[in-house]
């Protein structure tokens, strides 16, 4: 059968298994930014694995939000890493990252350094002692604010409050990011990934003469 122009299916949650429901969520709720997380591991190497369950909670303290999944029950390194040592590098993925990133999302046991199998050079932190990815163009130094176990799988949700930024000095101007600069790298759904695609800027909508000139288009 094939839908109409306009026809929306419903689909009733209760309904389906759980690969269903996460196919929907990673297919709706997109573009998704990409946190590419390291973490010292028990032996104290760098644990490198990228997460696109990734946003901003709030700005005062500053609180990112990482969510990972179980896999088959356990928890992944990376949270059990931030728990045990208390902190985190968030590191911005960009375009020219996209394949060292993916590859970095594969799993060998914890006490190997994805970094070194990769070798993906590191820089020291200022605040934390795990170290950031040099190539990443923003790094943001976290203690973990908290860790939260989400759902019936359960999901371990990082909270990671920001203590230092990086910033590549040319991608920042007073203050502000110039996103027509930085090229960041967006997951879609499973092996797809997305470049923005043309940037806009709308007028303010705290302008009466702003929004009339919308209402009229
Ligand atoms: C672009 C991308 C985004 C991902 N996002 C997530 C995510 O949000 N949550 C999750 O549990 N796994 C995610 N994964 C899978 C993890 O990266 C993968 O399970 C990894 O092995 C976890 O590593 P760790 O055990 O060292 O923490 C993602 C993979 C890729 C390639």
């Amino acid at each position: 059968m094939t839908a109409k122009n306009g026809e929306m299916l419903g689909i009733d949650v209760d309904e389906l298994a759980v690969p269903a429901i996460y196919k929907l969520l990673v297919g709706a709720v997109v573009p998704r930014p990409i946190a590419w997380v390291t973490t010292l591991n028990p032996v104290g190497k760098v644990n490198l694995a990228p997460f696109s369950f990734f946003t901003v909670v709030s700005v005062d303290p500053p609180i990112l939000l990482v969510n990972s999944e179980r896999r088959v029950g356990l928890a992944k390194d990376t949270p059990l890493n931030a728990k045990r040592e208390g902190e985190l590098v968030i590191n911005i993925v960009t375009e020219e990252l996209a394949w060292p990133m993916h590859q970095s999302s594969a799993a060998p046991p914890p006490n190997v350094s994805e970094t070194e199998l990769l070798g993906i050079a590191l820089a020291p932190s200022v605040k934390v002692r795990t170290p950031r990815v040099t190539a990443a163009p923003i790094a943001i130094e976290c203690r973990l604010e908290r860790l939260l176990e989400v759902g019936r799988a359960p999901s371990d949700v990082i909270f990671a409050e920001a203590l230092y930024f990086h910033v590549r000095a040319d991608l920042i101007a007073d203050g502000k990011i110039d996103m027509r600069r930085l090229h960041p790298l967006a997951r879609l759904a499973g092996l797809t990934y997305a470049r923005l695609g043309e940037i806009m800027d709308l007028p303010a909508v705290g302008d009466a003469g702003a929004v009339h000139a919308i209402r009229s288009e």
